[in-house]
């Protein structure tokens, strides 16, 4: 313990240009890619690391930040910071919910119902979703949440065709994948995803507790089941400081 201590204070340096706050985040980062802190595994309080590095709190908490901001460490409110899930490759090009993609991070997952309706479908929707103009749709919209925190607001539009009993469901309480596989036996297949900026209404700043005209990440996705049905139009408006997406990109696939 005495000659970690030793390290965790030797790799941090002054004279060195690169700022100190850097350098800790740094020395965290190689510690969690080189194995040698697991998933799970706690890293030092805010106060031991101040003592350790004889710096103050602000730079501890903009090193911190910095480690979850890359997705290294997570907070738990009232019990300290942990190393987080790797995030997989694989996860990534997986046609995953929101529910899981919390749990992944080590976030716990919700949501809250706004609003549920049937609902003719708009035009636009009803030519993503394969119906008629006018058909019915149930018009689902939720706020999601992290660890509580609001994070998304969520529209759904689902074909009443495909899943009428889906009216009768409280879908605030839970995973609407979930639903469709397990209650449901609906198999999904694949999604098409589409990402751009935007700005937050005055309603979704409201709900995300931004301010209007910050910058959110919003989604569309349309689901199909693997009889080629789509089951959903969700278009999804992600908080721009709390969400980023991760995609590799190969030269030679
Ligand atoms: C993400 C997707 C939605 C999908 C939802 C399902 O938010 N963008 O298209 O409907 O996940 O999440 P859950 O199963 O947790 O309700």
């Amino acid at each position: 313990m005495e000659s970690a201590s030793r390290a965790l204070v030797e790799s941090v340096s002054r004279d060195n240009p690169i700022p100190l706050y850097l350098q800790i985040k740094e020395f965290w980062r190689k510690q969690i890619e080189g194995g040698a802190l697991q998933p799970g595994d706690q890293i030092p309080t805010d106060q031991e690391l101040c003592e350790r590095y004889d710096v103050s709190r602000i730079t501890v908490k903009q090193a911190i930040n910095a480690l979850v901001n890359e997705g290294l460490v997570i907070r738990r409110q009232g019990k300290g910071t942990f190393v987080a899930k790797p995030k997989l490759q694989q996860d990534l090009l997986k046609l995953t919910s929101f529910t899981e993609d919390m749990w992944q991070r080590g976030l716990v997952p919700g949501a809250s119902l706004l609003s549920k309706e049937l609902i003719p479908a708009p035009s636009e929707i009803a030519k993503s979703l394969q119906l008629k103009e006018g058909e019915k749709v149930v018009r689902i919209q939720r706020l999601r949440l992290a660890d509580n925190e609001p994070l998304a607001v969520e529209t759904l539009y689902v074909p009443y065709a495909v899943c009428p009993e889906l009216l009768g469901d409280d879908l605030g309480g839970q995973s609407f994948y979930g639903l469709l596989e397990n209650r449901y036996g609906l198999r999904l297949n694949k999604a098409e995803q589409f990402l751009e900026g935007s700005l937050a209404t005055k309603k979704e700043a409201h709900l995300l507790r931004i301010r209007e005209k910050d910058a959110v990440l919003l989604t569309e996705r349309i689901t199909s089941l693997e009889d080629g049905r789509p089951v959903e139009f969700a278009k999804s408006v992600y908080r721009g400081d709390k969400y980023k997406f991760h995609v590799v990109l190969h030269r030679h696939p």
